[in-house]
This record gives structure tokens, sequence and C-alpha cells, in this order.
């Protein structure tokens, strides 16, 4: 008869590729049933986004073949609990991940809000809160314009404001509180007072993920949530111009700044290239190439991924449909191995 402690040593020589430590010694492997002629067991990843999922799988195939048994039937349970960091004062949110640039209008709130559904498809429980006061999005882009979320009583007493759910996503917009058709004279302590109260009197509930779709620029909002809240890292969009990348740097600049600190998950290139549709084999890369890997590198951070300029991507944004849930394969494709490549990240940087 096999034993577990078989199982458990055979396993022990596969390595999780991101966390360079074996599954065992990571608590990965549980709940081991040993039948005649089966075993199963679950493997617990630390994100359901883990693009590393069909390659470990096989890895344990391999071990237990080799270690154990070449012909006994394997049962595994691919599975996940998202690693975190500390977070206690937000309870219930594993991780906050900033959607931040420099520059204004390279496609922040387009990729968080792709971002945050790929995550959300990918099994994750995620929330998106747009925290650009002076020019909030999201009601557009899904199709909430005059929604109004609702408040209720928790079990303590307190009340609080309960995100929309749309998508598969807990949503939360300063828009919701606005009147689309007036600017916002909002001064700097007035803006960052109504963003804390979208993070602390808001029943998130139970979060892996909470995006957040930052405003342009380095000011009062950025400096206010990175001081404030525990956040697991920022993505920096950026599109492939100078102009563009010069900004982004400083946007890097300031998330590394002593008393902000907050690490960066990697740079993610929107509007790298240009193909029509009538053309799909060809691309243009009428801003430059590579702009956003050579920055990527510079600045010593992860590449994270490009998205192309596709009419597709805008039109679902306005039709308040992101693309991602409407769009050609290779579109949605090319969100979630971004979200993938944010996952891991987030989960090799929870882990250090
Ligand atoms: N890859 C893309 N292809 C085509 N259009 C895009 C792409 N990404 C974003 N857009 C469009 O570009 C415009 C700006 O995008 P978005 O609002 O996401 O940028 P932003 O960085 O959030 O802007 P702001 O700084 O104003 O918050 C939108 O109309 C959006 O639909
Ligand atoms: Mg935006």
């Amino acid at each position: 008869m096999i034993t577990k402690e078989q199982i458990l040593h055979a396993l022990s020589h596969v390595e999780d590729p991101d966390l360079k430590k074996d599954l065992v010694t990571l608590h990965m492997i549980q709940n081991i049933e040993i039948y005649p002629n089966k075993l199963k067991f679950d493997v617990v990843l630390t994100t359901p986004a883990c693009p590393m999922k069909g390659h470990i799988e096989h890895a344990c195939r391999n071990a237990i073949a080799l270690f154990v048994d070449k012909d006994i039937e394997v049962d595994i349970n691919m599975t996940s609990n998202v690693t975190s960091v500390d977070t206690s004062q937000l309870k219930g949110i594993k991780n906050i991940i900033l959607v931040s640039s420099g520059k204004g209008g390279v496609g922040k709130s387009t990729v968080a809000s792709n971002l945050a559904l790929a995550l959300a498809e990918s099994g994750a429980k995620t929330g998106l809160l747009d925290a650009d006061i002076y020019g909030p999005s999201l009601p557009i882009m899904f199709g909430l314009e005059g929604a109004k979320p609702m408040a209720t009583q928790m079990p303590d007493g307190k009340t609080k404001i309960e995100p929309i759910e749309k998508f598969g996503l807990k949503l939360l917009s300063i828009g919701f509180f606005t009147d689309p058709n007036q600017p916002i004279p909002w001064r700097g302590p007035m803006a960052t007072a109504a963003i804390k109260q979208l993070f602390n009197d808001a029943d998130w509930g139970e979060l892996d993920y909470l995006i957040v779709d930052m405003p342009p620029g380095t000011g009062d909002i950025h400096i206010t949530v990175s001081q404030t809240y525990p956040i697991s890292g920022a993505v920096i969009v950026t599109t492939p111009q100078q102009v563009a990348l010069a900004d982004a740097i400083k946007g890097i600049a300031m998330y590394k700044m002593e008393g902000i600190n907050v690490p960066i998950i990697g740079i993610v290139e929107n509007m790298a290239y240009f193909t029509p549709a009538e053309l799909p084999e060809n691309k243009y890369y009428i801003f430059g190439k590579d702009g956003g890997k050579r920055l990527a590198d510079d600045n010593k951070v992860p590449f994270l991924g490009e998205i192309p300029l596709i009419k597709a991507i805008s039109d679902a944004g306005d039709n308040g449909f992101p693309v991602v849930l409407d769009g050609d394969e290779d579109i949605s494709e090319a969100y979630k191995n971004i979200a993938g490549r944010v996952a891991q990240e987030v989960s090799i940087l929870a882990n250090k």
C-alpha cells in the first residue's frame, strides 16, 4: 500500500517556479486520499489566475510516476487560496492593486476594468474601485450611468455603502455620487476624504483582489491611498511614446519614494501597435516599438504584456461592455495573460 509519506516525498521534488520552493514546503499539497488503484490530492496555489497551473500539475504527475508508481491513476484537484499582504486594517480584502500611470489618457481605466474582469473570470473574488475623483470612467465603461449604490446597515450597527455588482465584480466609483454634467470642484482634502470613504465605508466583503483605477499623475490621491492602506503593488500603464514613458518614470519614482514604498508589480504597454481589422497579420508600431519593455528593463521591473490599439477596445468601453467579455479571442487572451502575470507577481511579493 502506498503511504502519504511516499506521496509527499515525491511532490517535494516539484518546485513552484515563481516562489522557488517545493510544493510540500509551501503547504500546497492537501487532502491526500489513497485508494488501491488511485491517488487523490489538492494542489492549493496562491492564485486561481496562476499561469503556471498546467505546468505544476504536469510536474506533479511526473513526480508521482517517477517516485511512487508509474501506473497508478492520479486525480489532482488544482485549487487556490490567494495569499495576502497584511491587510488587517481593511478586513476581508487580501490584495489592493493600484492601476496607475504618469500621463493621462494612456488607458488606465481600460486596463483596470479588463484586468479586474479577467481575474474574476479566473475564479478570484474581485472588486474595482474607481478612484479618479476628477474624471471617473467606471460608470460609462460598465453601463452604470445614474446608478446609485444603496446603504445597508451592518450587524454592528454601522451603515455601509453597498458596491454595485455587475459582470461578477463589485464596483464603486466616485462618479456614482456626483452629477456627471458638473465639473467636480474637489479640493485636495475633500477628494482624499471621499476616497477614504470608498475604501473604509463600503461593504466590500471578502475580496482576493481590489483593483483601484487611479487618477492620472502623481497627486494627493496617490499619496493618501499609498500611505493609508497596505498596497500589494502598482501596475504602471504606459503607451510607447516618449512623453508617456517619461511620465511613467515619474510614476514609478513616486511609488518607490521613502514613505510611500509601493512595490511595482510591472508595466503594461497599451496601444503598443495598430492592427487594422482587414489586415489582421499586420502590426504598425505608430508610436514606436518596445518602449514599455525598455522602460521595464531600465527600471528592473517586470514587463506584464502589451495590448494593441484596436477600435473594438474603445467601442467596448463606450458601450458599457468591457472588451474582455465581448471582444475577439486574441484581445481577451491578451488581457487574461496580463491578469495571470499580475496575479503571479502579487503572489511572489506576498511570499517574500
Ligand atoms: N488598447 C486600446 N485600443 C483602443 N482604444 C483604447 C485602448 N485603450 C484605451 N483606449 C481608449 O482610449 C481612451 C482613454 O482610455 P482610458 O480612459 O482607459 O485612459 P485613462 O488612462 O484611464 O485616462 P485618464 O487619465 O483620463 O483617467 C478611451 O476612449 C479608451 O476607450
Ligand atoms: Mg481613467
